[in-house]
């Protein structure tokens, strides 16, 4: 197969039509490259299905009733109504699907998970309901430590195989990009091998971004020389990782019990000169300046922000950092106070939901049961809710151009539902309502 990208527009007036209802808002999706072309039909054409395209300023969900979806060399080359469809769309060779009515989305995407680790934390969740706090148990060397100490004796393919288990869970919710982080290695050897399990799982029928989360906690061998550390890390851990490409992006704890803004962004700049875009763990536990950092740094993202203010959120748009709300570690670790989703809200700041999926904070392997958290706990509407799985989370990756949407051009990774309104995908708690998920327009 060619690429199409390079081909001219087509000049068919059905499809010259097809513009101008998406310059009016009709419906959103602009098919702007690869559209079909006289006698280039399209390798697969779903059919008989109703589109929540998730483009925003259209209609709710910018949903297209009686949508057609035009595939081609593994990406979306046209969407829009099946009416409206060009005359050349199909050919003896076009595999024509039809969908039964049902919803087409876009690919879930799970945008921060710490899915690679080994054992459990489940001593700690006993211990947190008989009284203990999550920092309390940290500060006597629970906590992460305690899952470092069974990542470093995990092998290679312990952790593939552990964190594959919990991904089959991802995508039987319908996630076909997944965010994994490093950060319970705290050794170069470590974070180098959970990075590569990480990568290794892109093999599983879904696409994987990394995170090097270099700042995590600091290792006993550390302990009092926090600075000694993030001297290791820059000089020594940071390039082993970009030497190799393990990492897409790097991640940081900002808080008393981890690290200050400070030594973050020390990190954060040795980071930038590899090309390498920041994200944060930020105002989880305490106001400690994490988002302000994100938005003067430009980090793709700030993470948790239970604890964030109105001004904080008011940076973060000016800058254009994504929020990515947590609801896992908010229920698992019984807390109270919601994150500002108002004030991000008004501020129009992009808030993606993830899973989370961790051993001690968030033992969370269900994006859906995020998506239905977010709105019972902190009243996302189910709109938002998707978004946040989608559009916002393509953004907190700086994959938005890429997908997150259904729009031509981007990838045809999809989830196809057995539900009457998207809605449905929010309000079950524990019930996957997935049809069918395509990566690259192929049934996966
Ligand atoms: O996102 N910084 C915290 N990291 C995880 C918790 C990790 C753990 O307790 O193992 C979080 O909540
Ligand atoms: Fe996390």
């Amino acid at each position: 197969m060619t690429a199409r990208a390079d081909l001219p527009l087509p000049s068919c007036p059905r499809v010259a039509g097809i513009h101008a209802a998406a310059a009016s808002h009709e419906w959103m999706p602009v098919p702007s490259t690869g559209m079909t072309e006289e006698g280039v039909p399209f390798d697969t054409l779903l059919v008989d299905c109703r589109a929540a395209t998730m483009v925003a300023g259209g209609v709710a969900y910018g949903a297209i009733e009686a949508a057609a979806v035009g595939i081609r060399d593994g990406r979306i080359a046209w969407i829009g109504p099946e009416a409206d469809l060009p005359d050349d769309a199909a050919s003896a060779h076009t595999d024509v699907q039809r969908l039964g009515g049902r919803w087409v989305t876009p690919g879930l995407i799970d945008c921060h998970t710490h899915l690679v680790f080994a054992g459990d934390r489940v001593g700690e969740f006993e211990a947190r309901l008989n009284g203990a706090t999550y920092q309390e148990i940290a500060a006597a060397g629970g906590g992460i430590l305690s899952t470092v100490r069974a990542t470093r004796a995990a092998s290679l393919d312990q952790l593939i195989e552990s964190a594959a288990d919990r991904l089959e869970s991802l995508k039987r919710d319908g996630v076909t990009t997944v965010e994994i982080k490093s950060g319970y290695g705290l050794d170069r050897e470590t974070e180098l091998k959970m990075l590569r399990a990480a990568r290794a799982l892109e093999g599983r029928g879904v696409r994987v971004t990394t995170t090097y989360l270099g700042l995590h906690a600091l290792p006993p061998a550390f302990a009092g020389r926090a600075d000694a550390y993030v001297d290791h890390v820059i000089a020594d851990i940071l390039p082993a990782v970009v030497a190799e490409r393990l990492a897409d992006a790097v991640d940081a704890y900002v808080e008393p019990i981890a690290f200050t803004p400070e030594q973050a962004e020390r990190f954060f700049a040795a980071a930038a000169e590899h090309g390498l875009p920041a994200k944060l763990h930020a105002e989880q536990f305490s106001d400690s300046g994490g988002a302000r950092l994100a938005t003067r740094i430009r980090a793709l993202s700030a993470d948790h922000l239970e604890y964030a203010d109105e001004a904080a959120v008011v940076a973060m748009a000016e800058a254009g950092v994504a929020a990515v709300l947590l609801p896992g570690a908010y229920v698992a670790l019984r807390e109270t106070r919601p994150p500002p989703v108002d004030a991000l809200r008004r501020h129009a700041v992009a808030m993606a939901v993830a899973t989370d999926c961790n051993p001690g904070t968030s033992p969370l392997t269900s994006l859906l049961a995020a998506m239905n958290l977010g709105c019972a706990l902190w009243r996302l509407t189910p709109e938002e809710a998707l978004a946040g799985t989608t559009r916002a989370a393509a953004q907190a990756l700086g994959l938005a151009a890429d997908r997150g949407t259904l729009e031509a051009g981007k990838r045809a990774d999809l989830a196809v539902w057995d539900v009457s309104t998207p809605a449905e995908l929010s309000y079950w708690l524990g019930r996957s309502r997935l049809w069918r998920r395509y990566l690259g327009g192929v049934v996966s």
